[in-house]
């Protein structure tokens, strides 16, 4: 798979089957770091100042999302317990040569490498603060007893992956999320709103990644 520059200079790659890159052109980096971790994380974390949290991802890809969380909750000694959904996984040599070590500790850089492969199998300790599961298979298929803090919901987008945004996936996922969790997705669309709104959220919208004005948070009552 190539990897293609994107808009403030961090790598992201081109899905050739779906005909979407993974991340926005605009910037990969500034998108992951505005709405998964700042409109995500620091956003719950704020409002819940607790000293541990946990994340279910739908589409891990690459892991931008997880290591800028991981080295967030590293460097605030804040306990993460991280699973992402995948059913394509990346083969780790791409992920490797992302370009990604410069966006985080070289340490956690180093732990997230040796842990990629073992988390599709298990879950790892990526280090003393840090868990990491990597769910191998479609998020229709995925099953936890685990209620989750926040869900970043990646998918690819809608006009390339419709069955990803559907009732029928936005109503499992959700279910894994506690109530007064936060999802938040990069996109907002009046059906997607719809959607959430009818699952039992509070729907907000909130400033979009650069280049888009908007995105979606929506907190389950
Ligand atoms: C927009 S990309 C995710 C980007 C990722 N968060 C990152 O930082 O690199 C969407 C991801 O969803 C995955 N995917 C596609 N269909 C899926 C499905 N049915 N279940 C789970 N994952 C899926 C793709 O393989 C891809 O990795």
């Amino acid at each position: 798979m190539d990897y293609v520059i994107t808009g403030d200079g961090s790598n992201t790659l081109f899905n050739q089957q779906i005909g979407e890159h993974y991340h926005s052109k605009h910037g990969a980096l500034q998108e992951a770091k505005h709405v998964f971790l700042k409109s995500g994380l620091e956003f719950y974390l704020e409002r819940n100042p607790n000293k541990e949290v946990s994340i279910l991802e739908i589409g891990f890809g690459t892991g931008l999302n997880f290591i800028l969380a991981a080295d967030y909750c590293t460097m605030n000694a804040v306990k993460l317990s991280y699973c992402g959904i995948e059913a394509f996984p990346l083969d780790s040599a791409v992920i490797q040569n992302i370009g990604y070590n410069s966006f985080v500790s070289e340490l956690l850089w180093q732990h997230f490498n040796e842990s990629y492969s073992k988390a599709l199998l298990n879950l790892v300790t990526v280090n003393s603060l840090i868990d990491l599961q990597i769910a191998h298979q479609k998020v229709l298929t995925f099953e936890t007893d685990h209620q989750y803090d926040i869900i970043y919901f990646d998918a690819f987008a809608a006009v390339h992956q419709p069955e990803m945004w559907t009732d029928e996936t936005l109503a499992h996922v959700t279910k894994f999320l506690k109530t007064g969790g936060v999802f938040v997705t990069y996109a907002i669309t009046g059906n997607l709103k719809r959607s959430m709104k009818a699952l039992g959220f509070a729907i907000e919208k909130a400033p979009g990644a650069p280049g888009k004005r908007e995105m979606l948070r929506a907190i389950k009552l």
